[in-house]
Parts: C-alpha cells; structure tokens; sequence
C-alpha cells in the first residue's frame, strides 16, 4: 500500500453536524476507515521501505510564523522521543514553543495508551482545554500518539470532544504539516490514522529535549503479543532501522557534545531479525556503538525470550554500555507467564539473571511487574515475590493489570476482586521499598561517577545526576558541572535518592573512534 492509498482510505474530514448520531461515517467528506486494532494485528509480509527523502513541502514553511506551540507528553520514552519529532517538524514551520496553554496557538496531546488511568488522564486533560477553545476559538487542538489508534477512542471523542480539531496516529506524524493545514482550512474535525505501519522515514526533523541526553530509535513496533497488551496494535509490526542510519545519528550526537544515548525500541532484543538481507542483531549494533566516543550507552525495553549470551557478552565487556538492565518479568509463576503469552519461564528467567551476573558482577536489574491478571491466585502471586527476591532487583515499576479491549485477555473472565489485587500491589510495592532502599544504601562511602544534568528539583543551589545504574544523586557543585560526568563521594542514602559531595570532573574516557 503506498501513501497515498493509505492516505485514500484513513484522511478524512469529518463536519461537526448531526453529533448526537452513532454512525459518523456518512458525515465525512471522503470515505471514512476509523483505526482498527483488527486490522493493526495482521502482519504482513511486505519489505519495509526506507525513505531517506523526506523533506517538508515549502509551501509549508511559514504556516507557523508568529504562532506557537505546545505539547503534552504522556507516556513511554518513545513518545517523549515521537515529541521531539513533532516540535522538530513545528520549528520547521516556523512555530515557536510555548509552555503556556493560555497562549499556545496549537495544543498537542501526545497520548498512551497502556493502562486506562493513562487514557483517563487524557480525557480530563481534553476536558480542562474546552474553555482554551471557547475564549480562543482559533486555537487547534490536536490528540495523538498511542490512544489515537484505537478505534473507541476515535469514537468517543467524536462523540463527546468537540473541541479537539485534529486526531491523528502514531504512524502519521511525519504528515503534521498536512494535517495542521486541513486543520485550518477545514474548520472541521481531521482524522488521519493509518491502522497499518508505514515505512521507516528518516531525517526527520528533531528538537531534542536537552543537550546531555539524548534517544535514539532503533526500531519500532512490537511482534510479541503479549496477551495483555495493547502496544503490537498501536505501534505496528516490527521494523528495525538500518544499522548505519543509527550508528550515523550516534556518531552525530557523539560530534554534538551529547553525554548519554538511550537505543529505544518496543523490544530491542527483536533488533535486526526483520533486516533480511544481514546477520546483525542487537549484539553487533551494541558493539558497534561502543565504539563511538560517547560516554554512556543504555537500551530499552528488552524482553526476557530473546536476549542473547551475545548481548551479554558485549555488555560484559564494559565501555560505554552502562551495567543496567531493565528485564520486564511481569510474573514470576509459570502458569500466569503462559496465559500472558511471554514464552519464558520462571525457570529459564532465573537462568539468563543467573548468567547475566556471571558475567556482568556488578549488574543492576530492573523490572516490570503486572500484579491482578485474571484470576491470579495467592499462590501464584507469592512466587512473584519470591522471584523478586531470589533476583534481588535494585527497583521495579508495578502495575495493577488494566483490561485492554483488543487484546485477548479483555475476554477472560476475572474473579480475583479489586481489593485483593490493590492489597497484593502494596504488599509487592512493600517489598520493591526495601530492596530500592537496600540497593542504596550500599552505596555510602563509595565514589561513583554521576552525570550532572543540572539543579535538582528541589533546590535550585544542589545539582543532580544519575549513576551509571540510574541512581539519582544530589551534590553542590559549581554550575560549570552541569553536562559533565563527575565524580561524586556519597554521604548519605535517602529512600529515592542519594546526597554526595563533589570530587572531581572525571577526564573523558578515551574510545577508539
Ligand atoms: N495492564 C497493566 N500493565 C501493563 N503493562 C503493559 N500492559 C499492561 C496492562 N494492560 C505494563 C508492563 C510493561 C509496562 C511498560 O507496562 O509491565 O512492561
Ligand atoms: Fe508507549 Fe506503549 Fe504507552 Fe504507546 S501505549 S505510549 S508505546 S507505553
């Protein structure tokens, strides 16, 4: 399907008469696909393309003069990262950005659509923006990212959200300056969401969000399918970049002063398998990128089936590849991993934790954690506990299971009540408060080395920084720190964070170029 197919099938205009009516379909000036999970599950067959062309039309350029923008991310990194694309192709029109809503001339929500308190957030914040749009009529008012793949969601804010202007998906945020333009001239509410991939567009224009740190993709989509899971629907089949195009960008942030690089993907460990033509996986691009003067190197998500003793050998070998790992396990009993579709064990887990520290000592493992999936027994939930102390992770994010309609485990029948599953995440959080606190405290007395990202949060005189492990430290410092990795003497732990004095700028490493 080339674009402009897609584009025949899914844009769409819709007029904001007859409202109260169920079927919008017959009220859209061209013919009107609304986004379907059904169809974002097939899995092709079709070569990815990758277009190295892309390029805004000039007659776009100056729609942004004198206006501004403002977006609103919730979400994973790659939506904060799917952000910096989105104000990279705004500051090529011509806006300028705003943090203010009163006076933002377009208000995007870049949405996620993981759990419904997620979607719940983002249905408030639309509903605090409807008085934006009475006093400032003009104003655009835009959903995108993950929510805006799913076709009840469309509905409802057709439905129920006068005041959004525009919807479009996570596969069409290269066609902004299309969409911001039927905007304006529509007065009407623009549709565009593509329920199948497209192709992978590079040089797309980026603002990034600082100068310290920066994402990197290294590919998109998910073929996993985890059963409670949305994220295969709203971001499409898997499609890895190709290795130059990222190893360029690397180097480019390398050249720019960047200090840190995080590869983001759905799953990276899938990096690679869809490159037909060439044996190369997350392995040979984590060695490659070791090789470039950058100081630190971290990857995210990684999912438990796939990571190979390949990874792990070029992560053991230390360089800019930081000693963190973050391995979602979800559950730690066999039969809740099976309906949940992870295809691992609690057995087989154990085993790759067993020889990630064999051969990384000092590793520092993360994890995600479901708690409540349907029908989740006591039993089944104490070997998640048992499992967190048997690995003894430094942290993890937990979550109460929340039905997504789409996925196969929207249709199992649930008798585990609310109150058990709130009682049993408590419990978990408990236990994930001792071992955090556990695994700061180890660190009083020691110098390690932080990379000062600025003033801390709370105190504009302190500086703050994370740890190699991601361990947030506070220390005074002079300001000329800030962007530099330092070497930093920890005094004290506290529950979330660490306090330090200040050392010494560390000298930069040096990396075979
Ligand atoms: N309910 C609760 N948590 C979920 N996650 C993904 N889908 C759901 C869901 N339906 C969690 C997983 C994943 C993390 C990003 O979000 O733990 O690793
Ligand atoms: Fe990220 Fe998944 Fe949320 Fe989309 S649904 S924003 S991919 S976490």
């Amino acid at each position: 399907m080339n674009e402009e197919q897609r584009k025949a099938g899914t844009l769409d205009v819709l007029s904001r008469r007859n409202e109260k009516e169920k079927d919008y379909s017959k009220y859209f000036e061209h013919v009107y696909q609304p986004p379907s999970l059904k169809e974002a599950k097939k899995r092709g067959k079709e070569e990815v393309a990758y277009n190295r062309d892309f390029q805004i039309d000039e007659k776009y350029r100056g729609m942004g003069e004198g206006r501004t923008f403002l977006i609103k991310t919730y979400g994973c990194q790659m939506n904060a990262h799917d952000t910096e694309v989105m104000a990279g192709i705004f500051t090529a029109l011509g806006y300028t950005p705003t943090e203010d809503v009163n006076v933002a001339d377009v208000i995007l929500l870049n949405t996620c659509a993981i759990r419904e308190n997620a979607e719940n957030k983002v249905f408030g914040e639309i509903g605090n923006l409807k008085h934006i749009k009475q006093e400032r009529p003009d104003c655009l008012i835009g959903v995108c990212g993950c929510m805006s793949q799913e076709e009840s969601v469309v509905n409802k804010i057709l439905k129920s959200y006068q005041n959004v202007d525009m919807i479009f998906g996570t596969h069409n945020i290269h066609r902004l300056p299309q969409i911001l333009e039927e905007a304006y001239l529509s007065k009407a509410m623009v549709v565009e969401v593509w329920s199948k991939e497209g192709d992978v567009i590079e040089n797309l224009p980026k603002v990034r969000a600082g100068h310290i740190k920066a994402w990197v993709n290294i590919m998109y989509g998910c073929d996993k399918f985890c059963t409670y899971c949305i994220v295969p629907f709203t971001r499409g089949k898997e499609r890895s970049r190709r290795p130059q195009d990222i190893i360029d960008e690397v180097r480019d942030l390398a050249r720019q002063g960047y200090q840190e690089i995080t590869l983001l993907g759905q799953n990276v460990n899938s990096y690679g398998k869809d490159l037909n033509d060439i044996e190369y996986g997350l392995g040979d691009l984590l060695e490659d990128i070791s090789k470039i003067d950058i100081p630190r190197v971290r990857f995210t998500t990684s999912h438990p089936w796939d990571f190979t003793d390949r990874m792990i050998e070029v992560i053991a070998e230390g360089g800019n590849i930081v000693p963190h790992i973050h391995l979602p396990v979800q559950s730690g009993n066999n039969d809740v991993l099976k309906i949940m579709g992870r295809k691992y064990s609690r057995e087989s887990y154990l085993d790759l934790v067993r020889r990630i520290k064999a051969a990384i000592p000092d590793v520092a493992l993360t994890t995600d954690i479901i708690v409540g999936y349907p029908n989740e027994t006591e039993a089944q939930f104490v070997e998640t506990l048992t499992l967190y102390e048997e690995v003894g992770f430094e942290h993890a994010y937990t979550y109460l299971y929340s039905q997504r309609d789409g996925t196969p485990a929207a249709k199992m029948k649930d008798n585990v009540p609310t109150e058990v599953k709130k009682e049993r995440l408590q419990r978990l959080n408990r236990l994930v408060g001792e071992y955090s606190t556990r695994a700061l405290a180890q660190y009083e007395g020691q110098t390690v080395k932080v990379l000062c990202e600025g003033a801390s949060k709370k105190d504009d005189e302190v500086l703050a920084g994370y740890t190699e492990k991601n361990k947030l430290v506070n220390f005074r410092a002079p300001k000329e720190v800030i962007g530099k990795i330092v070497e930093v003497k920890i005094v004290e732990a506290k529950q979330f964070s660490l306090n330090g004095e200040f050392v010494s700028v560390c000298e930069p490493a040096l990396v075979t170029p």
